[in-house]
């Protein structure tokens, strides 16, 4: 299994169960949602009014409700359960207890311009 373009991001143990943990790294806003020994990441930007709010989104039958208007997303996949816009899932490995999110290189910073 290689883990060469995955980030480590947090220890699983540090995620509460079926509560979104909200995390940045280098700019990239990451939702967290520990179910059982799995751990899904979204964006944590609604493609709604892009606000940076999913996590703290009420988790059902495996999606996860954007807390401000309610558009519903898929945990696993980010696609929209109501009809809506999708939003950024990413792929995800447990090893030893770590938490790796595989997170695109970015092309430009924000800090260039
Ligand atoms: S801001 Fe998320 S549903 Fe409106």
């Amino acid at each position: 299994m290689s883990t060469s373009d995955y980030t480590k991001i947090c220890s699983l143990k540090s995620l509460p169960e079926k509560q979104g943990v909200r995390i940045v790294h280098e700019e990239e806003e990451l939702a967290l949602f520990r179910i059982g020994e799995n751990v899904h990441v979204l964006s944590n930007i609604c493609p709604h009014n892009h606000v940076a709010k999913i996590y703290e989104g009420e988790i059902s039958d495996n999606s996860v409700a954007c807390p401000i208007h309610g558009w519903t997303f898929d945990l696993a996949t980010g696609k929209s359960t109501c009809g809506m816009s999708n939003i950024k899932s990413y792929k995800v490995k447990i090893l030893d207890g770590e938490v790796l999110v595989k997170i695109p290189k970015r092309l430009w910073s924000i800090d260039e311009f």
